[in-house]
């Protein structure tokens, strides 16, 4: 028997490229690579980036210039870049870092193998294509063996809103979603090896529109078909746009027994001035009603959400009205950034704001967010909730899991299992936890 090779995935980013790694992971499994959790060892090095970041292309290329001394002292090992940074960047990867030998887009992951073969004969490999067929289809390789108790399932990929910030329909691409039937193939797989809660993934995951049996499904179709599946407890989903939150899916809040009280529903903006500079299509008052409908179908839900400061022209009133609206919303957790341009995108062609101006007001917008998550947190005090145990804390005894809305829970209790899901009556609340003790 031939040894296996180690393969070293660092991934950045979203949870879809923690997805995308776990594929890429199983496609090079198919031409002999075992992961290794340390770059020292590895015959290939992947770098699965993001590019949602500020100066994204940048730190990559100083990531790769690590790597120089173990390639040198490593002849045969490869060196590849995926993610959005390669789809971004393509050949220019190649140029300025000649010891890469491998470039891949998010969309061609199932060319791997051949672009694996390829540059052992030492050529170079590239491939940053929007071919038509579905890639996880063709990724497929379902190996039975056992994995943790959670697991993400895409979806849907790519994004056409165009929001004059964001480089995801560019690095992505135009929206596409998978068909019904492999949705809930790959569900039932996830069940069979031990997952009782999946999260279903897209980045504009509420746009969802997959060939079903007859006609398309939308999202809340798939989600009740997923609710039919044994032995998967919990489903969530992110992430959502204000203007797809149709009717069929706010029910289902109510509604689906399975489906989890958390929606992650960004908002980027409270002042219509700049949300419509931002290319939204919604207003503050539009994305208040949808909350509004959504809590009455699901009054105990936790929302959370993506805010933007400093945005091009952003005065202190529309930063004002971003407040404003936080406080009308309360989140139970979110997403906060200061605004940076990203090339390419129509917004980075307009006049930047004062960078000190918008770091003091990221402040005071943090400073609310986190008085709401803790305040939310208090409240749960006192309360019980369904725990799914994913991992062992750091005391002895100690398990760690997840509510029903998303908050870590610490609980003391030797007898829980992974994978379990236990009640638990809440005691208190940490900076970004809470505990509890198991009431069954
Ligand atoms: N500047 C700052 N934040 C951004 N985001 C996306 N693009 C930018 C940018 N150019 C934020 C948005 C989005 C989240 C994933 O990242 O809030 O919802
Ligand atoms: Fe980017 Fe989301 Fe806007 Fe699409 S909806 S362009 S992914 S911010």
């Amino acid at each position: 028997m031939t040894a296996s090779k180690k393969l070293f995935i660092k991934t950045y980013g979203c949870q879809m490229n923690v997805y995308d790694s776990e594929r890429m992971a199983e496609a090079l499994g198919g031409q002999g690579y075992v992961e290794t959790n340390s770059a020292d060892d590895a015959d290939m090095i992947l770098l699965n980036t993001c590019h949602i970041r500020e100066k994204a292309a940048e730190k990559i290329y100083s990531e790769l210039g690590r790597f120089k001394g173990l390639k040198a002292a490593k002849q045969d090992l490869k060196i590849g870049v995926a993610g959005c940074v390669a789809q971004a960047e393509g050949a220019e990867i190649i140029r300025r870092q000649p010891m890469v030998d491998l470039v891949v887009g998010p969309q061609s992951y199932h060319r791997l193998p051949e672009m694996e073969a390829k540059i052992r004969t030492g050529e170079k490999a590239l491939d940053t294509d929007f071919p038509e067929e579905d890639k996880f289809e063709k990724l497929k390789n379902r190996p039975k063996t056992a994995r943790g108790p959670t697991a993400f399932l895409t979806v849907q990929e790519g994004c056409d809103k165009f929001c004059a910030f964001c480089v995801v329909p560019y690095t992505r691409g135009v929206e596409v979603s998978r068909p019904v039937d492999r949705v809930l193939a790959e569900a039932q797989n996830l069940v069979e090896r031990g997952v009782r809660e999946i999260t279903l993934l897209g980045q504009n995951v509420n746009a969802y529109h997959g060939a079903g049996p007859d006609s398309d499904w939308t999202l809340a179709q798939l989600i009740w078909g997923l609710e039919k599946v044994d032995g998967l407890e919990r489903i969530r989903f992110t992430t959502s746009h204000p203007n797809d939150m149709s009717d069929d899916l706010i029910a289902a809040h109510g509604d689906c027994a399975k489906l989890m009280p958390y929606l992650h529903l960004p908002v980027q903006s409270g002042s219509d001035k700049i949300l419509k500079r931002m290319n939204r299509s919604h207003t503050a008052e539009s994305y208040l009603k949808v909350i509004e409908r959504i809590r009455a179908a699901r009054p105990d839900i936790l929302l959370s959400g993506d805010f933007i400061v400093g945005f091009p022209e952003e005065t202190e009133e529309d930063f004002q009205a971003t407040l404003d609206l936080i406080e009308e919303v309360r989140y139970g957790t979110a997403y906060s950034f200061k605004y940076s341009t990203r090339p390419g995108t129509p917004a980075a062609e307009r006049a930047q704001i004062d960078p000190d101006v918008a770091s003091e007001r990221l402040q005071r917008l943090q400073a609310l967010l986190t008085q709401q998550q803790h305040q939310i947190q208090d409240e749960m005090i006192g309360r019980d909730v369904s725990v799914l145990i994913e991992r062992t804390g750091r005391l002895p005894g100690q398990m760690v899991g997840k509510s029903e809305y998303l908050h870590s829970v610490h609980i003391q209790d030797a007898e829980a299992q992974i994978g379990d899901i236990k009640q638990v009556r809440i005691i208190s609340s940490s900076t970004n936890s809470l505990a509890g003790q198991i009431i069954s």
